[in-house]
């Protein structure tokens, strides 16, 4: 091959050649872009999952509480005016919506409607003045169950109440100081009501040939006491009266269980025991006993002591009371008897009393006993200034003391109750004056063994049925004045009503 012919071999191999160089080239190119692509679109990945993450942190990891939380939530936003409230069990309109429960003096499907001169219903307990307290505490108080929470009938331990929730009781005792609990029992109850008859049971003589047992509690007592021992009145034990009228027979061979309640419903006082002896049992019932009712004189630490989460915390709905109990025989009747009845208290019940206690405790436990004292002394501010211009009703006598809770310090008066006397004589059933002048409903007098000359008011209502009852007394006051009282006084005692 010529010279010249090698060079243009040469070339040509180059230029054959020259293509599979370019195409390296681009393929490089091709393979920087996508590596450059791939990195920017993970790293905008990965920055919008931190994003999300931070604003919401779990919302990803919910799977299968991700749709009850969020139907309960669109139910609980249902805004019902202000005047009432929507409930995932409540009743449902034809689209699905649950219906709006109306406040008293309210109506209409979103309760919009004010109903003038409506009946006020202060005949019932339901502590609803401490619902603004658990909308404050919503996140930390909300339950969420899975549908197989707890099916089976025990603990894992073989028993019937939960251990978290017994240390929980106890340290809410030691930290409010009103009930010794150390080396104590407790026992859990369908409300403190359940335990009532529990307790009188377990009282009562185990030997079939001794004499039945006389149930008895002082004047003016809550009715129950009567009510449910008349029910299951047995050989055993019935139920018998007043205390008092057996003050002089409670050192012979007869059996007693007294029945003590401090405060006392419905008058609010502290009470003690009132007979004495080895026959006689006492059943101390301490619902009321909590900063927010009740100074906290001294810790209490009786043979067998009763609470419940209804005037504790107001959920009265759940139906959790339990008692404290000092010996050890008492404690065993007492389960027999939870065995016997119901197997136990609600696992759901305990597991939602569980968590309202631990944000009752949460910091340093005052935050809920704060509120509701705050509300409770000035709703019997109002009152008591209310009262003091009448002379034709009168509200009981309540006596400031000392509480170990709030420092030592000297506290106002916060009953649950007003136990309210009509002191004219024509005026012998209260209960029908304060309904047919004022359209008020109270609990009469004679429900409590009292005298029909007293009615009781609830104090514990929402803030709008508190006001609209204000109102009324105050209309009902104020016909009694006219006339008699200076303008000024009449301007004084009604001045804050707030609605
Ligand atoms: C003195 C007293 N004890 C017990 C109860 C009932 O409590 P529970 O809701 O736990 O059955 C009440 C309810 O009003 C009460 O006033």
């Amino acid at each position: 091959m010529s010279n010249q012919q090698q060079q243009t071999a040469i070339c040509k191999k180059q230029q054959q050649q020259q293509p599979k160089h370019d195409d390296k080239h681009q393929n490089l190119i091709r393979f920087s872009l996508s590596l450059t692509f791939s990195a920017l679109l993970n790293l905008i990945l990965i920055v919008s999952f931190f994003l999300n993450m931070s604003m919401n942190p779990k919302h990803d990891q919910l799977t299968w509480s991700r749709k009850a939380s969020e139907e309960a939530e669109a139910v609980s936003s249902l805004s019902c005016s202000g005047h009432g409230v929507a409930h995932l069990d409540g009743l449902v309109l034809d689209g699905g919506l649950p219906v709006c429960e109306c406040d008293a003096c309210y109506t209409g499907l979103d309760c919009s409607q004010f109903v003038p001169y409506c009946l006020i219903d202060v005949d019932n307990g339901n502590p609803f003045f401490l619902e603004p307290f658990w909308r404050q505490n919503a996140e930390n108080s909300a339950v969420m169950m899975a549908g197989w929470y707890r099916m089976g009938y025990e603990f894992a331990d073989g028993s019937l109440e939960s251990k978290q929730l017994e240390k929980a009781i106890r340290m809410l005792h030691d930290t409010v100081g009103n009930a010794i609990t150390k080396g104590r029992y407790i026992v859990f109850g369908t409300g403190s009501t359940q335990l009532f008859n529990a307790a009188v049971y377990a009282f009562s003589s185990k030997d079939s040939g001794s004499t039945t047992a006389k149930v008895v509690a002082s004047v003016p007592y809550y009715p129950v006491y009567k009510s449910q021992t008349d029910l299951f009145v047995s050989r055993k034990y019935k139920f018998d009266g007043e205390t008092m009228s057996w003050i002089n027979q409670s050192e012979d061979s007869t059996n007693f269980i007294e029945f003590v309640t401090s405060p006392n419903n419905p008058d609010g006082q502290l009470k003690d025991v009132i007979l004495g002896g080895k026959n006689v049992k006492h059943i101390h019932d301490l619902a009321y006993y909590w900063p927010h009712f009740s100074p906290i004189p001294i810790q209490l630490d009786e043979d067998l002591m009763l609470f419940t989460l209804s005037k504790l915390t107001g959920h009265c709905g759940t139906r959790l009371g339990w008692a404290i109990v000092k010996e050890e025989s008492v404690y065993k009747r007492m389960m027999y008897y939870i065995d016997q009845t119901t197997y136990g208290v609600s696992r759901e019940t305990q597991l939602r009393t569980l968590k309202l206690l631990n944000v009752v405790l949460q910091g340093n436990g005052r935050e809920l006993f704060d509120f509701g004292y705050n509300v409770m002394r000035s709703r019997w501010e109002r009152l008591s200034k209310l009262f003091s211009l009448s002379k034709r009703f009168s509200l009981q006598d309540l006596t400031q003391n000392n509480c170990t809770f709030f420092h030592k310090e000297l506290r106002s008066v916060t009953p649950a109750y007003a136990w309210i006397k009509c002191e004219n004589d024509e005026d012998k059933d209260c209960y029908s004056v304060l309904w047919d002048e004022a359209n008020i409903k109270g609990k009469a007098g004679h429900d409590f063994g009292s005298e029909s000359r007293y009615v009781r008011l609830s104090l514990i209502s929402n803030r709008q049925d508190f006001d609209l009852l204000v109102r009324r007394l105050e209309g009902l006051i104020s016909q009694e004045m006219k006339g008699v009282c200076e303008p000024s006084n009449y301007e004084g005692a009604f001045g804050n009503l707030t609605t």
